[in-house]
């Protein structure tokens, strides 16, 4: 099986969610689990990152990719390429030429679904009240390629069964 490892700048929607798909109340997260969190820093480090500008606000002082870019119709006062298409961020991140993490928010996990093949979600075991979620999928047009269980969290590598980017 191709793994992103293999791939060239592969596009991967990256974030922790309920049963419910419950990923956050608010600008924030309602869950605090930091062992959770560690595994999305340590996933995004070096690599690149696209954002919602909400999302970004409160995310991105953490960030630990090499590039980011926020997507935006305005023009938010941040550090980094602000660009007002999914598709402009993606083929900007893909001239940087290493993993391109999408990590939400809501808005911008739609935006991204149709052109990725991978996603690394945590299911948070706990049920949290939200109000933003991440897109519904059919899990029978996914396949599990790597799951670790921990205390609060089960963490899983989701690959599309029929590859729609390659
Ligand atoms: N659990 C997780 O893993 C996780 C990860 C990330 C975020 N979150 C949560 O997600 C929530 C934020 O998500 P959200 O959906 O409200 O916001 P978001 O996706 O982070 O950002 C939305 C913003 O993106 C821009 N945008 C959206 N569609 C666009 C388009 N078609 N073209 C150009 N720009 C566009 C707009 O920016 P402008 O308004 O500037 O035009 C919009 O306000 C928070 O609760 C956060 O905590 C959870």
């Amino acid at each position: 099986m191709t793994r992103p490892d293999d791939m060239q700048a592969p596009v991967i929607l990256v974030g922790a969610m309920t049963k419910d798909r419950v990923i956050g109340k608010g600008d924030g997260m309602p869950w605090d689990i930091p062992e959770e969190y560690q595994t999305f820093i340590d996933n995004i480090r070096g690599q690149t990152v696209i954002m919602g500008r909400k999302s970004y606000e409160v995310f991105g002082p953490d960030l630990t990719s090499a590039h980011a870019i926020v997507v935006s119709r305005g023009s938010p006062d941040v550090r980094v390429p602000v660009v007002d298409s999914i598709e402009k961020a993606l083929e900007l991140a893909r001239s940087f030429g290493v993993k391109i993490f999408v990590a939400g928010g809501s808005q911008i996990y739609d935006l991204a679904m149709p052109h990725t093949d991978w996603m690394f979600l945590s299911e948070i075991k706990q049920d949290y009240d939200g109000d933003k979620y991440f897109p519904e999928f059919d899990p029978s047009q996914w396949e599990v390629a790597r799951e670790d269980e921990h205390a609060k969290f089960i963490y899983r590598e989701w690959r599309r069964v029929n590859q729609v980017t390659v």
